[in-house]
Parts: C-alpha cells; sequence; structure tokens
C-alpha cells in the first residue's frame, strides 16, 4: 500500500517539531515540500526539512501559494502537483512519501487538497496526519499568553473572510486568533481599535523565523501592511485567578 504522510513542521523554529515528525522526515523515501511557483528560493517548510533530511531526498513540489483568489491557475497547481507525487508513487510501489507542511497538516493546509486529489489519481492510498506546533501556540508561548481558561471559547479566523466577520468573531468568542491577514492588518487593527480589543492584542510576524517581530498590537503601526507570515491573538479579558471557571 502506497502511504502518504502529511507531517507538521512548526511555525519556523527547527525545534519546534514533535519527535515523530524529525524521526519520519529522517527514514521517508521522500520528502515533498511545498514550494510557491516559480521561486527558486528555498520554501518554507523546506528550511525546516533541511535540518533533518539530506537534500537528495526532497522534492519540491510547485503551489500557486501566493496566488489571492481561487482560480484555475490555483486548479492548476494542484492537479499538476497531485501528478507529481502520484509519478513519484508509480515509480516507488509500496513507499512512503511525506509532505511537509508548515504548522499543522490540518490547519489551512495544502496538504488536504494534495492528498485528495492523488488519491483520486491512485485510488489506493493511505494517507496519515502527524500534528504540528502552530504559529498560535508559538505566539502564546513566547508571549506568556494563556489562550482559553475555564470555560473561555477560542476561535482561529482567516482575515480573508471579512473584517465584518472579524468583528463577529471577537463577540461571540473570549479569544480570537487571526492568521492570514498580511496586506489586510490595518483593516484588523481598525477593527480592533473600534471593538476596544487593541489593548488585549498581541503580534507575531516571521515567528522562529529571521526577521521574527513580536509586540504588542497597540505599539504597530496603523497603516502599514504586515508580511504574509504574521499572527494575532486576542486575549479574553479575565478577572482575577480561576475567574473563567
Ligand atoms: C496557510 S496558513 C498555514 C497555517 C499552518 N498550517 C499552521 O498550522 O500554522 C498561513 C498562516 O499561518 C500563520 N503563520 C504560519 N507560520 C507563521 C509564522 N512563522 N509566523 C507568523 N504567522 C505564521 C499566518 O497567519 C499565515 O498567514
Amino acid at each position: 500500500m502506497n502511504t502518504l504522510v502529511g507531517v507538521g513542521v512548526g511555525p519556523g523554529d527547527p525545534e519546534l517539531l514533535t519527535v515523530k515528525a524529525a524521526n519520519l522526515l529522517a527514514k521517508a523515501d521522500v520528502v515533498f515540500v511545498p514550494v510557491a511557483a516559480g521561486d527558486p528560493g528555498t520554501g518554507r517548510a523546506e528550511a525546516t526539512v533541511l535540518h533533518y533530511a539530506e537534500a537528495w531526498r526532497i522534492e519540491r513540489v510547485e503551489f500557486a501559494l501566493h496566488d489571492r483568489v481561487h482560480g484555475p491557475a490555483r486548479e492548476r497547481a494542484w492537479d499538476a502537483a497531485a501528478t507529481q507525487v502520484a509519478a513519484w508513487f508509480a515509480a516507488h510501489p509500496g513507499a512512503t512519501a511525506v509532505f511537509a507542511t508548515i504548522g499543522d497538516p490540518c490547519v489551512y493546509s495544502t496538504f488536504t487538497y494534495l492528498a485528495a486529489t492523488v488519491r483520486g489519481l491512485l485510488g489506493d492510498l493511505d494517507v496519515q496526519l502527524v500534528p504540528g506546533i502552530t504559529a498560535m501556540q508559538d505566539l502564546a508561548a513566547r508571549t506568556g499568553t494563556p489562550l482559553v481558561e475555564g470555560r473561555e471559547s477560542l476561535a482561529l479566523f482567516p482575515m480573508t473572510a471579512g473584517a465584518e466577520r472579524f468583528r463577529d468573531a471577537l463577540e461571540r468568542f473570549d479569544a480570537v486568533v487571526a492568521y492570514k491577514f498580511g496586506r489586510l492588518l490595518p483593516e484588523a487593527l481598525a477593527v480592533l481599535r473600534e471593538t476596544g480589543r487593541l489593548d488585549d492584542a498581541v503580534y507575531g510576524a516571521a515567528l522562529g523565523l529571521p526577521g521574527e517581530e513580536i509586540r504588542p498590537a497597540c505599539d504597530l503601526d496603523p497603516d502599514v501592511a504586515g508580511p504574509y507570515l504574521s499572527t494575532l491573538i486576542v486575549a479574553p479579558r479575565r478577572g482575577g485567578r480561576g475567574s473563567a471557571l
């Protein structure tokens, strides 16, 4: 049986990886890594994988990672990527392939689409998942921000879903983490200011990577966009110890 394992390799720091992930990367027949189409530079997941796998076991798979809309270019990239992985299995029947993804493979990851399309092409494929540490967890740890306590709820929100839904999430959940804002950072900060939540928020960009930036959201320039790899945690308002129980 062909086996495809989606492995989370964490947000950036090569030590933020499970032992299981490290062991798999060290022994897999091949490690596929997603890279942006046409970008010759080292991919984000690839940079971490290089700490655990020799370069000759790494195969780059191109995706339309920077496309903002879901269109034909993205569809073609998924099909081409799945064809590449399926062709590898055709040449290595019964082998195990790892697909490395930043953070966790079940959180906004290209792995979801890839695995479904490869299974469609091959008919039979054992798909497994190894969880990874997310940027949200790294930022919470680095800033000493307990995400949730007692009966508090937590929402993970993609800013690409729009400012109105962000506002709604802030009303309905105790803690809200925002992903995928980058150029939408001024919009996210405006909502936080309007809802009185700016002082509850911390910001982290390029966590564990060169150029990392971690600061209270109220210290950010309200008009300047952030990089794609940026995360905001809006922490719950809390009373004293155990107040959320
Ligand atoms: C397509 S999602 C991938 C999420 C990833 N699978 C995870 O579990 O964290 C990309 C978003 O994750 C967040 N992110 C991932 N790595 C990050 C990092 N090193 N620093 C800050 N944010 C990061 C950003 O919000 C970015 O827009």
